[in-house]
């Protein structure tokens, strides 16, 4: 409308300058139009044809032309319907930039008559121009502990349209933490703030994207965006949080130092710096800390030493968990050690008795035993027992003793020492056990006398031995030990032929050995019966007798003896008789002989050794009989001498010899006629 007007008051005016012809060449020939922008080339601006009061036509005629200045026409003569056409497409925006009126003059010509009229043509903005904030994106960078109120200002948007088709508000796209303030300055201009109305946080958001919209006021409403990134940063407003308060867990107690027991967890939301956690012990007794090592990067917890479950069955350890800055939770875990059969059961002997007396009655206590396992439960109930086939029992006391004694009495002499293994087991699985050796010895008693190694003896001895030769010698052992078996050996009291025994024969009390002190005579004394006694020097002594018998052997020491013929001793001669008339074979005598010896030393054997007149007699080996061996003759000597020989069989033998005279006569008194010379002899 009001374009409209100043039209028409223009061209009123161009209407009066055309009536008063040339006198208004500049001033009053004003002719005004409007125009708005952006129109196609050859739109319809003004009838200009009309207004300089000439028909269409004339413009050609009369060369009516607008007048250029050296500048880019926009405007041109359309000599057909004499009106004034754009040339172009018209910017207002690139000719009067902000300028709120936007005037184009240029004059036109009338040639003919060398008028000349100023045409001013305004430009008429259009709401071609969207505001722009010349930006993509805006990115705010907002502490999560900001508080809310404050203001963040932001950038302005620009729209080169003029009026209401310029810039008039601002708006933020809905969200739920930040609103829109615009704040005008005496300018008119305005500037957007965004203001924080809720308390950020990181952890639950982290980046907000918003849209600032301008928009202008023209019609269409032209708009621009400017997204607006706002990046919450990290502050630490949270400690780390364990994901358990409380950690269990069970384990053995022979784990290997440096097993991890369990790994702890704390996560802080928070983030780099804030959120880097580290784990550490709380303040604990230094023995915890001895014991378990938290990494206090992982969170493992592992052990230093080994546990164990007779020394602790449970641990309640304090954690932290601290980020960067120091914020700080706590949490414990709880250890529960579980017992491994680990100890073998303990054997402690109280009192021991190194010995006992043989033959002491059963039940006799030998020692007094503890046992006892560091273990729980099964792993720690203990039974103990004897090892092997052996005379002893275990008898239960009270509380974890036993009382070894003995199962019945015992015989030094069969076993002088014991080797006693107790055997404590356990109820493990598998079971442990513990070997206790006790050596007990079997003490001596005088319980066994001496004994012979024979039940009697018998001992032979030559006569004529010299004296002090040791003839025998007897032995008697004795189990027992020490004195209990330390034997004497003695002879018990007889006479000999009236004489002590102690005069023939001698014993060494300490080796047994006989002596004779005589030298014996068999053909005294054949053999001798002894007693010999052995006895021990136990309290009292015990001993034993055996009998042993001595025979002299005989030797050959006696030559044997003639008895008959004996040597004359009341001076008769002796002499034999042999009739001439006697047969072959005629006993004419026999010679007798004993020996005193015995056996072969005292078998006599006879020979002739010598004859006057050999062959005529002959004596009988065995029997000593002297015979004719042929019938007499005439011719034979009256006397007849022989020498016959008595030997015995000893070794080496021994022998006499006695000499005969036989008269071969049929009567003494012939024979003593002439027998002055005839004497028997007798050479040993
Ligand atoms: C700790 O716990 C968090 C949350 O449960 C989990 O994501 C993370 O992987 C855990 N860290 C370790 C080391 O187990
Ligand atoms: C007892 O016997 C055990 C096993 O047979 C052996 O190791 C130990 O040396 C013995 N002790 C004695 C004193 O003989
Ligand atoms: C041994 O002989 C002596 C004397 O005859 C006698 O007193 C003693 O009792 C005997 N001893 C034994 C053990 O027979």
């Amino acid at each position: 409308m009001t374009n409209y007007q100043r039209f028409r008051k223009c061209g009123r005016l161009a209407l009066l300058c055309v009536l008063l012809g040339t006198l208004c060449k500049t001033g009053c020939g004003q002719i005004r139009y409007s125009v708005s922008e952006e129109l196609d080339k050859g739109s319809f601006v003004g009838n200009i044809a009309k207004d300089l009061g000439l028909e269409p036509q004339e413009l050609a005629e009369r060369g009516v032309r607008i007048v250029s200045r050296g500048r880019t026409q926009l405007f041109a003569l359309n000599p057909r319907s004499g009106s004034l056409v754009t040339a172009d497409r018209i910017d207002r925006e690139e000719f009067c930039a902000q300028s709120p009126q936007c005037l184009v003059s240029f004059n036109i010509l009338v040639e003919d008559k060398l008028n000349i009229f100023e045409v001013e043509i305004e430009i008429k903005d259009l709401n071609d121009n969207a505001p722009d904030f010349l930006m993509e994106e805006l990115e705010i960078k907002i502490s999560e502990l900001t508080v809310p109120g404050t203001r963040f200002p932001l950038k302005t948007a620009f729209d080169p349209d003029v009026g209401t088709n310029s810039l008039l508000n601002y708006q933020l796209s809905p969200n739920d933490y930040f609103s829109l303030a615009v704040k005008s300055v005496t300018d008119g201009a305005k500037y957007p703030e965004l203001v924080l109305q809720r308390a950020l946080d990181r952890e639950e958001k982290k980046v907000h994207q918003l849209v600032l919209i301008a928009s202008d006021g023209g019609d269409p409403v032209q708009s621009g965006n400017l997204g607006i990134q706002v990046t919450v940063l990290d502050a630490n407003d949270n400690p780390p949080v364990f994901t358990q308060p409380e950690y269990r867990v069970s384990v053995q107690e022979n784990l290997p130092v440096g097993t991890r027991l369990l790994t702890v967890n704390a996560t802080d939301p928070d983030e780099g710096f804030n959120a880097q956690v580290s784990y550490v012990l709380d303040k604990m007794p230094g023995k915890i800390a001895q014991i378990f090592y938290l990494n206090s990067v992982t969170g493992d917890l592992s052990i230093l030493k080994n546990l164990d479950y007779e020394d602790a069955t449970f641990y309640e350890i304090k954690i932290e968990a601290q980020d960067g800055p120091g914020l700080l939770s706590r949490a414990k875990i709880l250890v529960t050690v579980l017992d491994v059969n680990d100890n073998a059961p303990e054997v402690t002997i109280t009192s021991l008795t190194g010995s006992v007396p043989e033959e002491s009655a059963a039940g006799r206590e030998i020692a007094l035993i503890n046992v006892h396992d560091r273990d729980s439960g099964q792993n720690g109930q203990v039974t103990v027992f004897v090892l092997g086939n052996m005379p002893f029992n275990l008898e239960k006391s009270i509380n974890q003793y036993y009382c070894l004694v003995t199962a019945r009495s015992l015989d030094r002499e069969q076993e002088s020492e014991y080797n006693i293994t107790l055997r404590a087991t356990d109820g493990g699985s598998p079971p442990l056990s513990t070997d206790t050796h006790i050596t007990l010895h079997v003490a001596d008693i005088n319980d066994n006398p001496p004994a012979f190694t024979h039940a009697s003896y018998s001992a032979y001895i030559p006569e004529n031995n010299p004296r002090g030769t040791s003839i025998f010698s007897v032995t008697a052992h004795d189990p027992d030990s020490i004195e209990n078996a330390h034997i004497t050996y003695a002879l018990t009291e007889d006479t000999i032929q009236g004489a002590p025994l102690s005069t023939y024969i001698s014993i060494n009390s300490d080796t047994g050995v006989l002596y004779a002190l005589h030298s014996f005579d068999f053909e005294q004394v054949r053999d001798l019966k002894l007693l010999v006694t052995a006895s021990d020097s136990g309290n009292p002594p015990l001993s034993s007798n055996v009998s042993l018998s001595i025979f002299v052997l005989d030797q050959n020491d006696n030559t044997p003896e003639i008895l008959y013929p004996a040597l004359p001793t009341d001076g008769s001669t002796g002499v034999e008789l042999a009739p001439r008339s006697a047969e072959p074979g005629y006993l004419v005598t026999k010679v007798v002989a004993v020996d005193r010896d015995s056996g072969q030393n005292a078998w006599l054997s006879y020979r002739l050794l010598k004859a006057s007149e050999p062959g005529l007699f002959a004596v009988g080996l065995h029997t000593g009989e002297v015979r004719t061996a042929r019938a007499l003759l005439d011719r034979d000597a009256l006397k007849q001498s022989l020498v016959v020989a008595v030997q015995d069989h000893g070794q080496p033998p021994l022998s006499a010899t006695v000499t005969l005279t036989v008269a071969v006569a049929d009567s003494i008194p012939d024979v003593l006629t002439d027998l002055g010379s005839l004497k028997p002899s007798v050479d040993p």
